[in-house]
Order: C-alpha cells, then structure tokens, then sequence
C-alpha cells in the first residue's frame, strides 16, 4: 500500500522536481488514496505540502500556495495502517527544524519502542505514524553520521517490520537516499535526472529504464549517479531492465474509469500472455525457470497460494492441471497457508499468483514454502517485483499495468498463465502428445477473440446493471470452473458496489443457502457448456428452476445455441461456445462488466473503491 516517488535533477532549482512528483503520483494514486503530500529542496529549505484524501485535495493546495523552485523531492500517496487519514497524518513527515523529510510505505512493527525512546530523549511528534518516528531516528542518525545515506543505513539497523523510505536534507539538495525491506522500491534512470518509485508507474511517463533493488539495500540518487549499497555498506550492482510498456498504457484511453478500460483491454491482456511461448521445436518454455526438468516431473503435489481475486485464478487452474496432469492441486489463501503448517515435500511444487508481485501475504508464504523445501513458481504481472525474484521459476502475465483497483484484465492473463503452466506440465511429464497440447494452444489463441464478442455485447449487461441499482443482495451460482466465476463476481460486486453478494458451488445451495431466496431475490447462474460434460449442465439447468420456483430472479450466462436454459432464465447474456475449462475467459466478464455499471449507476467511485488500495503491501 502507499505509492512513493523521489526525483533528483538540475542543480538549477526549477518547477521541474514538482512536476514530476505530481505526475508520479497521478500513477501512483491507485496505491493508496487516503492522503498525498510532497517535500521538495529549494535554496531556500525544505519546503511540504500534504492533504488528506484524494490527490485532488493536494492538488487544490499546490495550486493556491506555489512552492518555490527545487532541486529534489519526493511524494506519496497513503492507505492509512497507523493513525486516521488526517492532514497530520500525511507524508512527508519532517524532523530535525524542518530541515528532513521521510516517507514510507509499510509498517514498522517496534515503532512503540522506539517512540517512547525518542520520547525520553524530549522529540515532540505531530502525528500518529509509525513513520515520523522514523523521520527523527534518522535525524538523529543524521547528526552522527557522514551524510544521509550512512544515516539511513545506521537509522534501518533499528527498524522491524516492512519499509520503503525515502528521505531527503535542505544540506544535501542533490540527492535523495532510500531504503528497503520486504516492501518495493524500484530506480528510474533518466539523463541529467534519476528517479525512485514504488513501482515503475511513478516514472513510467520520464524513463522506461529501470534497475530492481533487493532486499535490504540503501540508494542514493544523484542527477547523474546511483549508489546501491547493502546492509553493511558494500556497493551493490543493480540488475537493469527496459520496462516493456509506456507511458500511454495506464491511461483512460477515452473511457470513464480505468476499469473499463481495462476490462476493453481483455482481448489483447490473454493474446499477449500467449505471445512467443512455443519455441522452434513447438514445445511451451516458461520466463525463467531455475527447476530441472527432473524436479518437475517428480512433483506429486502442487498448492497454489494466492489473494483474492488471484486465488480464485488458482481455482480454475485446479481444474485444468489436475484434468490435464493428473496431479493433485490445492488452492490455499496465501495469508492461511503459514498458520496451518502445510505439509510440503522437495516433490511439492508451490505456485504463487500475483497481479502486483508485492502481497505481502503471498510473499511471506513463498518464503515459508521455500524454507520448508518446496519449489515456488510464481505467475506475476509486475517486473522487477519482489515475488517473481524470489521464486524458483516465473511465468509473466503481459496484461500491462493495471490502475483500477479491482482486479480484471489481470485475472484473465493469470488464468491464462495456468493454463500454459499446465500444458507445460503435462508436455513436460508426458501427459499429453505434443499434437493435443497443439490443439489446446489453437482453443487458447481463439479465446481473445471470443472474449471481444462477449465485451461487445456490453450495453445489454449495463443496461440490466442500471436496473438493479437498488439492490441489496444479489447471489452467484456456478459448478466445476464455474464456481470460481461465482465467486470472482460476487467479490467484484462487493467491492464497487458495496452490495452484500455471494458466490456458492451450486450444489452446496440445498444444503443450506437456498433459504436465501425469496422472491424477486438476483440470482446470476453461470452455465456450463452443454456440449461439456451432459450432467453438469443438466445439474446446473436444475440448480436454475429450484431457484426460480421459489421466486428467484435468475441472469443466466449461457453458451450460445443453449436454448435448455430460456424456459428458466429472467435474462441471459451470451457468451461464445468454448471448452468446458476454457470457460471462465469469457464468463467471468459479464460479470466484471455489471459490477463496474452498477457502481457507476450508484455514483460510486468504480476506479479507487473507499478502503482498498491496489497492492496490499502489509499483512
Ligand atoms: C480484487 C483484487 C484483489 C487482488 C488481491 C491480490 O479485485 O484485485 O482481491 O486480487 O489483493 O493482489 P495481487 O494479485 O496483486 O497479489
């Protein structure tokens, strides 16, 4: 949570430092939106500026209270862990006469401690943040050390927990130092100017060039230089990378909110997953992979480990892995998996799914499974995070940046990726001939194409959406890879609509949840192909007229050509004939779509939802 950018340019002070701070964190916004602020150097000192809430709101100030010229800042956008979001809470917080200025994403765990020790030593604090604690350990450092970034080298030997920090001194105009541990922080480099970011979005609108930083390492930016240095003080050589995405990516491209846009960009998020994954002999070849062969094919069991609308991506890979490699998969939420001693073996593999590459959960359970022995392949969309650098093997999903908080064009490449990892598998073991993974590749290089049908036929899902705008519970069925869809479009409506939904395994609903219904009760039922298997859609087509006999307003989604369901269903909304586990590309997306209208319905904010941020960089 929280996005940071830090700039270094010109020692001519300039608008220039403020400029890029503000666009960063336009970026950076989705990552937090509780408060902003920026600290810039000017020859005249330190000057800051934050605001609770919205960027906007920071904005407004920036516009009626002109900082003067500048060399150096930085900036950040918060999601609030201590203290409320308040103006005193914001970053940066300042110590030292004003003279320093911090920010951070993360939590510093023993920041009792050390409040009251600072405390004794009579430091008055302004606010209730972990993080102006740091900001006067680090001025003390400060005065005891050579320059900032021994500083903040001494000043981190006393911090627990996860931290990105930048600061900044009105003494030293040309730099900015940073720091990190178990949270992000990434390098821009420009010419005559270098930046620092939660991620490259914060400078993704300056400089596509880019350096990773590892864990517990200390940079110094200058104009013209960078300086890593670990926890001991020794020069560090970042590794450098080209982003593959720019600037004009993450932005609206003519539509409302990001998530439209992104749920548009579907098509192309699965086509590009699939992009260049067959080499010259035809066989799938993965990202990065540090697992032999011999390894893969005596794994006995896979767990996948995974949040939210990631975890459910994980559910549809259980079907088609086990189906395909006849290996057994369990789908755990990353942030259970460490608390119930899961059994794991050197035969187990471990497969991480993450949009953002930086949940803390998912982190801390691919270090608990590699600890205990297991192999961690991660399935990511951001490069240069923290997950895929420490797994044994990765597979990137090229959806491009996603903005919109809610989860969408990100869900579909992930489940993408498991269906590549499982035809690797099985390609791998032996478990398929090569002409049937062919096969299964053409079904998948059809899909961007069907999901583009289904994105067309949008207004008839926002249409029944305005409908319903008033609704206070609506239910979600499905069975086999349908019941992972249900689950994803009863969160997608919770989280923008902030409507009571859920999702059951349609035939967990006489065992208890059909008392639910009552008349005029939504119930979306998502139908599996008849030309699947014949009793899961006979079951399904029966699941549907047990709720609508007890008056259930039911919205099907349906293949086409599937008239069984007309006799049963209020409405249906099409989607492409496609194989049974396939499925899931095209009929989740109706669903994403009714969820985005009808929050837009209700005036709702569909992009930055109230009390989520996009990476949930704390436990
Ligand atoms: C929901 C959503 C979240 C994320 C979850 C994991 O729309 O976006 O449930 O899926 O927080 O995030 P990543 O994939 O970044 O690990």
């Amino acid at each position: 949570m929280c996005g940071i950018v830090g700039y270094v340019g010109s020692a001519t002070p300039g608008q220039r430092p403020l400029e890029v701070l503000v666009e960063g964190l336009r970026r950076l916004e989705y990552r937090g939106y509780d408060s902003a602020g920026v600290a810039v150097v000017t020859p005249e000192g330190l000057v800051s500026a934050k605001k609770a809430g919205k960027l906007s709101n920071l904005l407004e100030e920036l516009d009626a209270r002109h900082l003067p010229a500048g060399t150096a800042g930085i900036g950040h956008t918060r999601w609030a862990t201590h203290g409320g979001p308040t103006d005193a809470n914001a970053h940066p917080h300042l110590a030292d006469g004003g003279r320093l200025a911090l920010i951070h994403n993360g939590i510093i765990e023993n920041f009792h401690s050390l409040k009251r020790e600072l405390a004794e030593t009579g430091v008055t604090f302004h606010s209730e943040t972990d993080t102006e604690v740091v900001a006067h350990l680090l001025a003390r450092a400060y005065d005891d050390a050579e320059n900032l970034t021994e500083a903040m080298r001494a000043t981190v030997t006393r911090l627990e927990g996860a931290f990105t920090l930048l600061a900044i001194h009105a003494d030293q105009p040309g730099e900015v130092v940073g720091a990190r541990r178990n949270s992000p922080l990434v390098i821009g480099l420009g010419v005559g100017e270098n930046f620092l970011g939660s991620d490259v979005s914060a400078f993704i609108a300056q400089t596509r060039e880019a350096m990773e930083m590892g864990q517990d390492q200390i940079v110094t930016i200058t104009a013209s230089e960078v300086h890593v240095i670990d926890a001991d003080g020794h020069a560090v050589e970042p590794k450098r990378y080209t982003v593959d995405w720019d600037a004009a990516v993450a932005v609206k491209g003519g539509f409302s909110t990001f998530m439209d846009k992104e749920i548009h960009d579907q098509p192309q998020a699965v086509a590009d997953t699939l992009l260049g994954r067959a080499g010259e002999d035809g066989r799938l070849e993965l990202d990065e992979m540090r697992i032999s062969e011999a390894v893969l094919r005596s794994v006995d069991k896979i767990i996948v480990i995974a949040c939210g609308t990631a975890a459910y991506a994980g559910h549809v890979a259980k079907y088609a892995i086990e189906h395909w490699c006849r290996i057994p998969v369990e789908v755990e939420l990353a942030h259970e998996f460490r608390y119930r001693d899961p059994v794991l073996t050197e035969k187990t593999l471990v497969v991480a799914i993450s949009q953002s590459g930086e949940t803390m959960d998912t982190i801390m359970a691919v270090r608990h499974a590699r600890e205990q022995g297991a192999k961690v392949l991660a399935i990511v969309n951001t490069h240069g995070s923290t997950i895929p650098r420490e797994s044994d093997a990765v597979l990137y999903t090229h959806a491009g940046p996603e903005v919109a908080v809610a989860s969408t064009k990100a869900f579909l490449a992930q489940i993408t990726a498991c269906y590549l990892l499982g035809l690797y598998l099985a390609q791998l073991r032996g478990n398929k001939f090569p002409d049937e993974i062919r096969e299964d590749l053409a079904q998948l290089h059809a899909m961007p194409e069907k999901i583009q049908r289904v994105v067309d036929n949008e207004e008839q899902v926002r249409a029944v959406a305005r409908s319903m705008k008033d609704e206070r519970t609506v239910l979600f069925l499905g069975r086999h890879v349908g019941f992972p869809v249900a689950l994803e479009g009863a969160l997608k409506l919770k989280e923008l609509a902030y409507i009571h939904a859920e999702g059951f395994a349609a035939g967990e609903l006489k065992h208890g949840p059909i008392a639910l219904i009552e008349e005029g009760q939504p119930v979306f039922v998502i139908v599996p192909s008849p030309r699947g298997r014949d009793a899961l859609h006979a079951k399904v087509i029966s699941n549907i007229q047990e709720v609508r006999a007890r008056g259930a307003r039911t919205l099907v989604i349906a293949e086409d050509g599937d008239d069984a369901v007309v006799p049963f269903a209020d409405e249906i909304f099409r989607i492409p004939q496609t194989p049974t586990l396939l499925a899931p590309l095209v009929s989740v997306v109706p669903l994403q779509i009714f969820a985005s209208a009808l929050a837009t319905a209700k005036g709702l904010d569909v992009d930055q939802p109230r009390n989520l941020a996009k990476s949930v960089t704390v436990e």
